[in-house]
């Protein structure tokens, strides 16, 4: 067989951004040191135009598209073009503030990812979630995940990457990340720790589907 037909083909990947894109810059970061061979950043989106995240994508001369996020339907229907005019293998959803339709989401099964910054469960169903010291925790899905974890008095959050499905912070779990959780945290403190932790993470989790 000729190399060219056993060498896996690049893996094109979209990066949905909608604020500060630190985790963006984690990939771009790795990319520049050669971190993901096979990868290429082929496209970032970002539905805020004013995103530190957009800024990100022209600085490291990724083609980048603000895509403002009115009518939702109408949005997707743009999105869905720009992932097959990319021709986009993954979709990166870091720090993604939107919610897509059943619809749009079942388009690309096991295609679109998502970093959210708690632990959820492999399976992606269920309250609980037990920690690598044995700990039963519960599973905090949708918005301000921080805050809760902070409130609910435990010492161990993370952060997950998981497949994206129709229901929300719900697809089945690639891998994780925890993070201790400090007597004297604030949200934000907390909330920086596990990027920190993400930044790891995400880049990994790309990697690794590269490799599939
Ligand atoms: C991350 O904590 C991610 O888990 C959540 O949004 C945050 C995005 O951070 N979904 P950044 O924009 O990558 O800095």
């Amino acid at each position: 067989m000729e190399v060219e037909q056993i060498e896996k083909k690049t893996l094109r990947v979209a990066v949905l951004v909608s604020g500060s894109g630190s985790n963006l810059q984690a990939l771009i970061d790795a990319r520049e040191q050669e971190q993901l061979p096979g990868v290429e950043l082929a496209l970032v989106v970002c539905n805020r135009a004013e995103a530190q995240g957009l800024q990100r994508a022209l600085n490291a001369r990724i083609p980048a598209v603000y895509l403002p996020w009115k009518q939702r339907v109408e949005a997707e229907r743009k999105l869905a073009s720009l992932i097959e005019l990319f021709q986009i293998d993954l979709i990166v959803l870091a720090g993604w503030m939107r919610i897509f339709t059943p619809e749009f989401s079942s388009q690309f099964p096991r295609r679109i990812i998502n970093l959210h910054p708690a632990l959820l469960p492999d399976s992606g169903q269920g309250n609980t979630y037990t920690t690598s010291n044995g700990t039963v925790i519960p599973v905090f899905r949708g918005l301000h995940v921080v805050e809760a974890a902070l409130a609910a008095g435990i010492s161990v959050t993370g952060s997950t990457v998981h497949y994206v499905i129709p229901e929300v912070d719900a697809g089945p779990a690639i891998s994780h990340a925890e993070v201790a959780i400090l007597p004297d945290d604030t949200a934000d403190n907390l909330h920086e720790r596990i990027k920190q932790a993400e930044h790891g993470l995400i880049v990994e989790a790309v990697r690794q589907y590269r490799l599939k």
